[in-house]
């Protein structure tokens, strides 16, 4: 029986440079070396894992942004805890469309890994769920959208800037197959965002490639799966032979946003470049 989870957690920090990374969209099977158009995504979870040890030692946050499983299943949760256990106990997951959220729940157990607002120093991060049980595209609804006004609300009295979080894209990113699948009620979800100068930027999964623009004075940020790339400029479903990768970010005290994506090189990884179809 899982335990309820606390809405909100304050992670103590020293101060200085808060170091965020994303992984998304790891897409992990029931079985280890279970494989999404012919990519293990176990072995290029692993791959991407041992980039960000390299890369960035000290982690004081680790999102996983929805599609952490490929089809639902609690062994998948529970390997995808033991992964995201090498880089730091620090870690918050929310939902994507290939999710279950109840056997998330289940791993996750009240820990803080499904907390829905995150403090560290001068931030706030915000996690939502656009998941729309049973469809692929995503909605925030009304009980998000008032989630996300109280948390900014909160937020903004006590002076935070803050990063919003979610599976699918707000904002269409110029792929007509993955643009049908965008947030529903993305014109609500931007209409609070703009009430609150301090969110500085929103970070999503969902679109399996990197994505940067700006919304004034946010950073809208997508971000490559871990697994399987899909092509920027598609019409229809294309995956995409980049290599699989993660996004770090910056949280600095003056509410400025540092950010960058980083990929695996030097690893050969098998991927279905003519497959016409993926759920
Ligand atoms: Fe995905």
């Amino acid at each position: 029986m899982s335990q309820p989870h606390p809405s909100s957690h304050s992670i103590p920090h020293a101060g200085g440079v808060i170091r965020v990374v994303q992984l998304t969209d790891t897409h992990l099977c029931k079985a280890q070396g279970g494989t999404l158009l012919g990519m293990d995504t176990d072995h290029s979870l692993q791959a991407v894992i041992d980039l960000v040890k390299a890369e960035r030692p000290e982690i004081d946050l680790l999102l996983g942004t929805g599609d952490l499983s490929d089809q639902g299943a609690v062994e998948a949760y529970r390997r995808l805890q033991e992964y995201f256990a090498q880089l730091t106990d620090a870690s918050c997951w929310l939902p994507g469309n290939h999710d279950d959220r109840a056997n998330m729940e289940l791993v996750a157990n009240a820990s803080l890994r499904l907390c829905r607002e995150i403090r560290l120093g001068r931030w706030q991060v915000v996690m939502l769920d656009s998941q729309v049980p049973g469809e692929v595209g995503g909605e925030l609804g009304s009980q998000e959208l008032e989630l996300l006004q109280a948390a900014l609300g909160a937020a903004a009295e006590q002076g935070l800037f803050s990063l919003v979080c979610l599976h699918h894209q707000p904002v269409p990113i110029g792929c007509e197959w993955l643009d049908e699948q965008m947030v529903a009620d993305a014109a609500e979800f931007f209409a609070i965002l703009d009430r609150f100068p301090g969110v500085r930027g929103v970070l999503w999964g969902h679109v399996h490639q990197q994505v940067d623009r700006r919304h004034g004075a946010i950073q809208l940020m997508a971000s490559p799966s871990t697994c399987v790339q899909f092509a920027p400029g598609s019409v229809g479903f294309k995956s995409d032979a980049m290599p699989p990768g993660y996004r770090w970010l910056d949280l600095h005290e003056d509410g400025s946003l540092h950010t960058g994506v980083s990929r695996v090189h030097g690893v050969a990884f098998t991927v279905d470049l003519d497959s016409g179809g993926y759920l």
